[in-house]
């Protein structure tokens, strides 16, 4: 009697505990990760349904998430969790699916290129089977449609196509009756990812024209020039979507800016994090202080607060590395911080900074 009294005071006081925690998911999900780890919920558990082949360097995953996965809008990112040799790993990559696939057959897809060092892409490109069960947050991202339509231009380069994908998908389920082209740089034209589905999309929805444009398939390279812009109908009335490498994406605003497209007009996603060209590197690094772990590093050069934090050996919170999902915001009590996307400099007070694209350029201190 006196026994069972004590078992039931210990399961309250268990009880009490798991409820009380902040993360009372971190108690169940190792026993439900061995049982059925589609009912994990510290993540949204996506199973790979399926795995194909669109290039040398490229696959797509078709992926199943649990049903309380929040879905998504076209153009949005989400963060991918893997564990690799006992380390969880994220980063971000853009659904190149619809919606329409989630809402209509609960599934997505990620295509995904493999970058060269890269310790996920090569991974998943590798190891990744079938039936394997990863980890998705939400989506997120603000590379959106126009909520009326309007006349569009989309510029992509290499796989910067992923998100441009979902978005042509998406206008021609819901029979968007505006001009859409799409301007489609690849290096040779094996390297065109998804080619027989855009070539489908262009055939079906006639709203949409499609130039695919190798930039390597003769003798002299070539890039995005004033006349590909000028042969489009009416380009100063379209809103442009640009996705691609960051040389690709200057040249384009550049040339856009000539032709009297207004800021306003262009929408881009970052395909990587650009680098600081404009500015001397000297002037950049310095004393960083991390204060919560104990630790101060002496930095120089252009390296990020991430890629310094981690070189000493900590692992604050990351997920895209590019600015964009803001996992990696935390406090900055002191110090200037260069942002790599914009080249501009944070005020010298506490303030907020993403870790993944802020270099420090003098002594710095963070509650990390
Ligand atoms: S890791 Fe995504 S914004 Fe820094």
């Amino acid at each position: 009697m006196l026994a069972k009294a004590r078992q039931n005071r210990a399961l309250r006081w268990l009880g009490r505990q798991i409820l009380n925690t902040p993360q009372p998911a971190s108690y169940f999900d190792p026993l439900a990760e061995a049982i059925n780890p589609m009912w994990v919920q510290a993540y949204t558990p996506a199973r790979v349904e399926r795995i194909f082949t669109e290039t040398h360097d490229t696959k797509t995953l078709v992926l199943r998430p649990a049903r309380r996965w929040g879905g998504f809008q076209a153009g949005q990112h989400v963060n991918l969790g893997v564990d690799i040799e006992g380390v969880r790993r994220q980063r971000t990559f853009s659904l190149s699916s619809s919606p329409r696939l989630w809402q209509d057959n609960g599934q997505i897809t990620l295509t995904i290129k493999r970058h060269p060092g890269g310790r996920v892409t090569n991974w998943l490109h590798d190891h990744l089977e079938e039936g394997a069960v990863l980890g998705l947050t939400d989506a997120f991202g603000d590379f959106l449609l126009p909520s009326v339509a309007k006349p569009l231009l989309f510029i992509a380069g290499g796989s910067g196509i992923t998100p441009i994908l979902s978005q042509l998908e998406s206008l021609a389920a819901e029979d968007y009756r505006a001009p859409v082209t799409l301007l489609y740089f690849v290096r040779t034209r094996k390297d065109t990812i998804a080619r027989e589905t855009i070539t489908a999309l262009a055939a079906r929805y006639s709203a949409l024209t499609v130039r695919i444009l190798a930039t390597h398939d003769n003798a002299s390279p070539r890039s995005l020039n004033g006349s590909d812009l000028d042969s489009v109908p009416g380009l100063t009335a379209r809103d442009v979507f640009l996705c691609g490498p960051g040389g690709l994406m200057d040249l384009a605003t550049e040339l856009l800016y000539q032709r009297g497209i207004r800021d306003s007009q262009v929408h881009c996603t970052f395909f990587a994090p650009p680098t600081i060209a404009s500015l001397s590197k000297e002037a950049l690094g310095g004393d960083v202080r991390f204060v919560r772990s104990a630790l101060s590093v002496d930095s120089t050069g252009d390296a990020t607060l991430l890629e310094i934090a981690e070189a000493a050996g900590l692992h604050p919170q990351s997920g895209c590395r590019m600015g964009i999902c803001h996992q990696c915001s935390c406090r900055k009590t002191s110090g200037t911080v260069i942002n790599r996307l914009t080249g501009k400099p944070s005020g010298p007070g506490e303030e907020s900074v993403q870790l993944c694209v802020s270099v420090p350029r003098g002594p710095v201190t963070l509650d990390v």
